[in-house]
């Protein structure tokens, strides 16, 4: 069977740990690789790849776009977090957008999303910005914010273990 590589974007390493849990299931993985390495040569070298990725304003972050972007008739299977409740419809819309992307040039095999912890010390600088103001936080929010910690648990961990299991065998 062709190696996998296991590619990561990450600010505070939630997306590396769901990729060392892809990594875990997928026979002849290599990697995880950071995605700041991943250059022209490693993209034509492979032909499916598992991309894990951070939500960035309710899509993928700019690496992970720009990687996607790059790519062409590649078989990608999609694994990500993002802060908000995996059943909400901000989840729903982030992996609508990210499923069109992964599609448009590439063959998406699966994608996974799951919640990840949010970094409160940077969020909470943002209730210091009066009401009104461009990027003001509510303290409501906040609290909602505080839900995300802890997140990926050993339960995500595991249902993307299940997730990328299942990719592999439906490919
Ligand atoms: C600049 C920035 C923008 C973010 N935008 C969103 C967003 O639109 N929706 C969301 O649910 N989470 C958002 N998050 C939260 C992250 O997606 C979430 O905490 C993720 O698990 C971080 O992954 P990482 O540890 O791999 O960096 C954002 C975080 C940052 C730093």
């Amino acid at each position: 069977m062709a190696k996998i590589p296991i590619i990561f974007s990450t600010i505070t390493g939630n997306a590396f740990r769901l990729a060392e849990a892809a990594a875990s299931v997928v026979p002849d993985s290599v990697g995880p690789y950071n995605i700041r390495y991943i250059n022209d040569e490693v993209i034509e070298r492979f032909d499916t790849f598992v991309l894990s990725y951070w939500c960035n304003h309710g899509t993928a972050d700019d690496d992970t776009i720009a990687l996607i972007r790059k790519m062409s008739g590649k078989n990608l299977i999609v694994i990500g977090t993002l802060g908000a409740a995996r059943e909400s419809r901000h989840a729903e819309e982030v992996c609508t957008r990210v499923e069109a992307l992964a599609s448009e040039h590439n063959r998406l095999l699966g994608h996974f999303l799951c919640r990840g912890s949010i970094d409160l010390n940077r969020t909470a600088q943002k209730l210091r910005i009066p009401e009104g103001e461009k990027g003001h936080l509510s303290q409501e929010r906040f609290e909602k914010q505080k839900l995300s910690l802890g997140h990926p648990d050993a339960a995500d961990l595991e249902a993307a273990r299940t997730a990328v299991r299942g990719f592999l065998q439906n490919a």
